[in-house]
């Protein structure tokens, strides 16, 4: 018995230093100290064994059954380890290198200019109320004092919406169309709010145009609409003039001269100082030293009442103004259909870096 277990311990120890993974050792364990392993089962023949010699058998038992497991044990916490450290070398993280920059998108050049259009009339206290792009026509030109067959129509080609099933189309007989101006937005506005009102409307707009360097078929205005009870030309001259020095800068020079409108009276435009030249004369001012912002004007006493607003009793100002126009002038770019193309190697010229 003594030898057999001498030869076991030796066994145990060549058998070990052969097996080559955690696998092979824990099948090692099974074959020694399984229900019917090797080691098991002599120690299962103590009980043979006369009580004379039992103790010193007993002790040697003990003594290789332990220095086998401990060796079986310490051999597989090494493997481990081995295992444990090539997997934090295969999945190391370098904390110091720098992160790689995540592409986030950046809005349009128009969009910017709009949001900061935004935040210049919020300081001045007006709300964003935004119109449908689809409109009708009576809210597009009749409630805004531009009759059928008035000669100022003239001023909007207008997409018009066909009635289904018309070939070739005719205009539908509700008078839908795409909106030719932000300005249907203030009767929308006068007619969902009470006043005091202080809205703009910024927005796309529609028109049958022929595209080119200045003209596209889809464009962006920003209109305002200003109605209370006591609201005058000066208010409307101060409110535009703070609002040039604010998008423009302070030194920006300004003027207005009479202008036409259907649904402002008196109507006028608002020039700042050429943006290009700064006042001689350029081909970018046509020579004149002005470049022409917006047109504006005292909201017509109709438009008022097509609004559902007494006119007695309310008067009103109002302004509208192309948003890629003034996206043109603020970045330098000579053409709108590079700023309404879908180029992204253009765009991304206006990112802000990201
Ligand atoms: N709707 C005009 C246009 O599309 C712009 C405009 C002019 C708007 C005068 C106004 C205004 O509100 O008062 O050309």
């Amino acid at each position: 018995m003594q030898e057999e277990l001498e030869r076991l311990r030796r066994d145990a120890r060549d058998r070990l230093a052969a097996a080559g993974d955690a696998d092979a050792v824990e099948a090692l364990r099974h074959e020694l100290f399984g229900r019917t392993g090797e080691l098991t089962t002599l120690l299962r023949g103590l009980a043979e064994i006369g009580p004379e010699e039992r103790p010193a058998v007993g002790r040697l038992a003990n003594e290789v059954r332990a220095e086998v497991q401990g060796a079986i044990d310490d051999r597989l916490a090494v493997m481990r380890a081995a295992v444990m450290r090539d997997q934090l070398v295969a999945e190391a993280i370098d904390m110091s290198s720098p992160g790689r920059p995540i592409r986030t998108g950046h809005l349009h050049p128009v969009m910017t200019v709009e949001r900061d259009f935004r935040e210049i009339f919020h300081a001045f206290g007006f709300e964003v109320f935004e119109g449908p792009e689809i409109e009708t026509d009576a809210v597009n030109f009749e409630a805004l004092n531009i009759p059928p067959d008035h000669p100022s129509r003239d001023l909007w080609d207008t997409l018009y919406v066909a009635e289904p099933g018309t070939d070739p189309p005719v205009p539908a007989e509700d008078g839908t169309i795409l909106r030719t101006h932000t300005s249907p937005a203030q009767i929308r506005a006068m007619l969902a709010l009470d006043p005091p009102i202080r809205v703009i409307t910024p927005g796309r707009c529609f028109r049958y145009e022929a595209v080119d360097a200045s003209h596209g078929f889809e464009f962006f205005q920003i209109e305002g609409l200003v109605v209370d009870q006591r609201t005058s030309l000066a208010d409307l001259k101060g409110m535009l003039e703070e609002f040039a020095r604010a998008f423009y800068g302070a030194a920006t020079p300004t003027r207005f001269r009479p202008g036409y409108y259907p649904f402002t009276e008196p109507s006028v435009a608002f020039d700042i100082g050429c943006l290009v030249c700064g006042g001689p004369g350029c081909a970018a001012c046509k020579q004149s030293g002005w470049m022409t912002l917006l047109g504006a004007g005292m909201v017509h006493p109709s438009v008022l009442a097509a609004g559902g607003h007494d006119p007695e009793r309310y008067q009103g100002y109002a302004f509208g103004m192309g948003l890629d126009r003034m996206t043109l002038l603020r970045y330098g770019v000579p053409d709108l259909r590079l700023l309404m193309g879908a180029d992204l190697r253009f765009l991304h010229q206006f990112s802000g870096g990201r």
